[in-house]
């Protein structure tokens, strides 16, 4: 039993929290840290431990307990106290003009006439719109959106959000924020990375990837895979008045809620047009996605006297991209062999102009997703491409689904389309797979893979290069890459003298690259750039990684049990060793360089790096301390132990002069590595 917390214990665990809640939100709404992520760590660390020995300080909003909480048993449902409205669309400059001649309309009919109307455009983000109650500044409940009058409670998800505050100051007494939760793009395609490498069915698209998460009983699942929160509005609130929608976004930025930068108050319908349809252009460049933007009259009154229609409320209006999706025939469903022997179903189609280009061939996700959708050759089908993405299959377009004399349902060969052996489907996985290693197929995206910009970097060994080298017989393994002599490359088509030069040159070169990129250029399953690096910062050699059980590998962070399992018995195959020992034969770096952390001159140490040096590059004074044991972090702190500055050091410079951190030029770091 603990006795009762003393004072300074309570004092010390509220400081903590706060001190916790700010740093998060510099890092995770206003993208600027003020302390490293070791110093942020401690004090979570310090808070956590403070609140296991003193259970009666717990509380509900302390940031300990954004992951910490219990799976619940259902979702239960939430009754919105101020229905969540939808919007009308308007999908054409003369439609947006449209809404506002309406709205002076409507508004002359109240005998108000000529209204100045200020608008405030919002990018439509697209996620999943979320309530979040806070009652006396603390976060009490969070609920989904539903039908707009009845929703679900999802609270326990929602407080995984770093970017939710789960206290705020100076509060009204009752406060409602809605916004959008979603998943970011970086955050979207990692997480289907893990889920590939793992076995596990991807998700379709970031909002698919977000409702799924934000509806698990689970929070644990919820912490694993990142949301975020735009937050573009308020519900109930009860002692503070505004008397422009704008005001409230500030208001609410002002108390830690992340509100989008893009947002634009404009004074003009010229403007407003002008602006939604320069949008279109500036999506791709963000890093989430938006299917619209939202342009609302930013008076409140003005909102109040327009009232509502239905569920849209007439004060507001969803500017649609134009649509990214066409309909198109379905001429026959193939099949992909993956690196794994994963077969993949892709589509030929009918060729259609969608989102800027020509369609013949998209993606068709999975076989089980093609099953349950009933998609099938001779079917009509809806096909998207919103910016950057590979164009896919969507669904079959409504009518299809009743046509008679529909053709068989596309199932996976039970031949591997490329070299013909017998395929097999493993139990609890998604797809059915090729099991001969040395399928040429297989083989073709293994060697792209290892060469490719994330793994082993050579450039001018594209997916072209590395099939006709395949097929003259010159490299059937990632060794045989570093065999190459420029007369071979020269009897190959199309490469002159100089190219081929070059091209061994570049190869050669690269075995330069960290352990950790040559342990995910191998290609073993389960093992991404990340886990890569985290194998080879654990196990420092290629010899320990083979010789670990599975459980040890289990320890790496960031690698489960199933995984660990996984990339186990991928070592115990001849194949797999037999590569690595040609890889070190050849000269590769099959072990992690410099000191394990905790070892070396600078272990235990902490440097920020500011300004230009004169000689080492950025990634290079990082690689060389990180070499010697130390930490690299972005900002400086009393915890720095050296700011290296070179030229137009800026502010770090400054703080670490007003904190007494010791400064060092490229000189002073040089000769302090050089003392190892
Ligand atoms: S305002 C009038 N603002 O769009 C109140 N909604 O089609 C409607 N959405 O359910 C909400 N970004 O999920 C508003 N900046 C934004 C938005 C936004 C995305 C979503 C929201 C809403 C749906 C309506």
């Amino acid at each position: 039993m603990s006795t009762a917390a003393p004072d300074d214990v309570r004092r010390r665990v509220e400081e903590l929290r706060e001190q916790v809640e700010y740093h998060a939100r510099r890092y995770y709404v206003l993208d600027d840290p003020e302390i490293g992520d070791d110093e942020y760590d401690a004090l979570f660390r310090e808070l956590q431990e403070l609140e296991e020995r003193h259970p009666e300080l717990a509380s509900p909003d302390s940031p300990t307990k954004r992951v910490g909480s219990e799976p619940v048993s259902q979702l239960t449902k939430v009754r919105h106290e101020l229905p969540m409205l939808s919007l009308a669309n308007a999908r054409s400059a003369e439609e947006l003009r449209a809404w506002i001649a309406r709205m002076r309309g409507h508004l002359a009919r109240e005998g108000i006439e000529d209204p100045a109307f200020t608008y405030v455009c919002e990018p439509k983000i697209d996620g999943l719109a979320i309530s979040l109650l806070y009652e006396d500044g603390v976060f009490v409940r969070g609920a989904t959106r539903g039908n707009g009058e009845v929703g679900e409670d999802v609270t326990h998800n929602l407080r995984t959000i770093k970017s939710i505050p789960l206290r705020i100051a100076a509060a009204p007494p009752v406060l409602e924020v809605r916004g959008e939760v979603y998943m970011s793009l970086p955050d979207f395609t990692a997480l289907n990375e893990r889920r590939a490498e793992a076995g596990l069915s991807t998700f379709m698209n970031p909002r698919n990837a977000a409702a799924g998460t934000i509806r698990q009983l689970d929070p644990k699942l919820a912490a694993e895979r990142p949301l975020s929160l735009w937050s573009y509005g308020i519900g109930r609130v009860d002692g503070v008045r505004f008397g422009r929608h704008s005001e409230a976004l500030d208001w609410l930025r002002a108390r830690g809620f992340p509100v989008n930068e893009d947002v634009q108050v404009l004074g003009d319908e010229d403007a407003v047009v002008e602006l939604c349809l320069g949008w279109e252009g500036r999506r791709g460049a963000l890093t989430f996605e938006i299917d619209g933007v939202v342009v609302k009259v930013d008076d409140l009154e003005l909102q109040r006297r327009l009232g509502s229609v239905g569920r849209d409320p007439r004060w507001a209006v969803a500017w649609k991209f134009p649509p990214t999706t066409k309909v198109t025939t379905l001429q026959n469903v193939f099949w992909n062999v993956g690196k794994y022997g994963d077969l993949h179903p892709f589509a030929a189609l009918d060729p259609v102009h969608v989102g800027g280009v020509t369609v013949k061939l998209a993606t068709l996700h999975n076989e089980e997703d093609l099953r349950r959708k009933d998609i099938r050759p001779g079917d009509e089908v809806i096909v998207t491409r919103a910016g950057d993405v590979i164009p896919q299959v969507i669904s079959p377009a409504p009518h299809a689904v009743e046509r008679e004399g529909r053709q068989a349902p596309p199932e996976p060969p039970a031949q591997c389309p490329v070299c013909e052996t017998p395929t097999i489907k493993r139990e609890g996985e998604v797809f059915t797979r090729c099991p001969n290693r040395m399928c040429p197929g297989r083989r073709w995206q293994l060697l792209k893979h290892f060469a490719s910009e994330g793994a082993m970097d050579i450039e001018g060994l594209g997916e072209k290069q590395v099939d006709v080298l395949m097929r003259e017989g010159l490299v059937r393994t990632a060794g045989d890459f570093y065999r190459l002599t420029p007369e071979q490359l020269m009897n190959v088509e199309r490469i002159g003298e100089v190219s081929a030069n070059r091209l061994v040159e570049r190869i050669q070169a690269s075995k330069d690259r960290p352990f950790g990129r040559v342990l995910f250029g191998m290609g073993i399953e389960g093992v991404g750039g990340v886990t890569g690096r985290n194998l080879a910062q654990r196990f420092r050699s290629i010899d320990a990684l083979a010789a670990a059980s599975a459980e040890e590998i289990a320890e790496t962070p960031g690698i489960g049990p199933k995984v660990a399992a996984l990339i186990h018995e991928q070592f115990r195959d001849p194949d797999m060793l037999a590569l690595a020992e040609d890889l070190k034969a050849l000269g590769l770096r099959m072990e992690s360089e410099g000191a394990a952390p905790g070892e070396g001159v600078l272990s235990g140490k902490t440097l920020v790096l500011t300004g230009t040096l004169p000689d080492l590059t950025r990634e290079e004074a990082t690689e060389r301390i990180l070499g010697a044991g130390g930490r690299v972090t972005t900002s400086v702190s009393k915890k720095t132990d050296y700011v290296v500055a070179g030229e137009s050091p800026g502010s770090k410079l400054e703080k670490a002069e007003r904190l007494g951190v010791p400064v060092l030029d490229e000189a002073g770091l040089l000769g302090l590595l050089q003392s190892e």
